[in-house]
């Protein structure tokens, strides 16, 4: 069984985030997702989420091509996490290209192309203007 792991924060979810996790998954057999806490988001992005970290594991768990989850406390314990759940490729946004090479020691890395036209700040925003 080939088993994957990507990560992120998915916040108020769109096609994009859809569409990466199905990308993710038509890598191998078994996708793990390591959703950011709110504490980490906030030191990768200096912002708050809207939905807390507990709705956006449930949210992202209740998706077809998702098998496991858990909450990613830290960046610093990727290579952790890919020893923990036993993952041969990790796949990240290419918004992170070349940011996760070191762990080309421990599985595949892959960086997927991110959906274009489309994030999660660019949507706040939207709702933002139109309010
Ligand atoms: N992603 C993607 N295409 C997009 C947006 C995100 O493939 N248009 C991917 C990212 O590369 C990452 C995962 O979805 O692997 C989670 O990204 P996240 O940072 O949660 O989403 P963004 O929409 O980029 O969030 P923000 O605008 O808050 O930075």
């Amino acid at each position: 069984m080939k088993r994957i792991i990507t990560f992120g924060t998915f916040d108020v979810l769109h096609v994009g985030h859809i569409r990466i996790l199905q990308r993710a998954k038509a890598l191998g057999d078994h996708l793990t997702v390591g959703v950011s806490t709110d504490a980490l988001n906030f030191s990768k992005k200096s912002k708050m989420t809207v939905y807390p970290e507990d709705q956006r594991l449930e949210i992202i768990r209740s998706i077809c091509w998702v098998d496991d989850v858990f909450l990613e406390h830290s960046l610093e314990l990727k290579g952790e996490y890919i020893k923990q759940f036993d993952a041969d490729v990790l796949v990240m946004g290419d918004d992170w290209v070349g940011r996760f090479d070191e762990f080309k020691t421990l599985c595949d890395v892959v960086y997927l192309p991110r959906t274009e036209g489309i994030s999660t700040t660019m949507t706040l925003e939207e709702i933002r203007q139109s309010a």
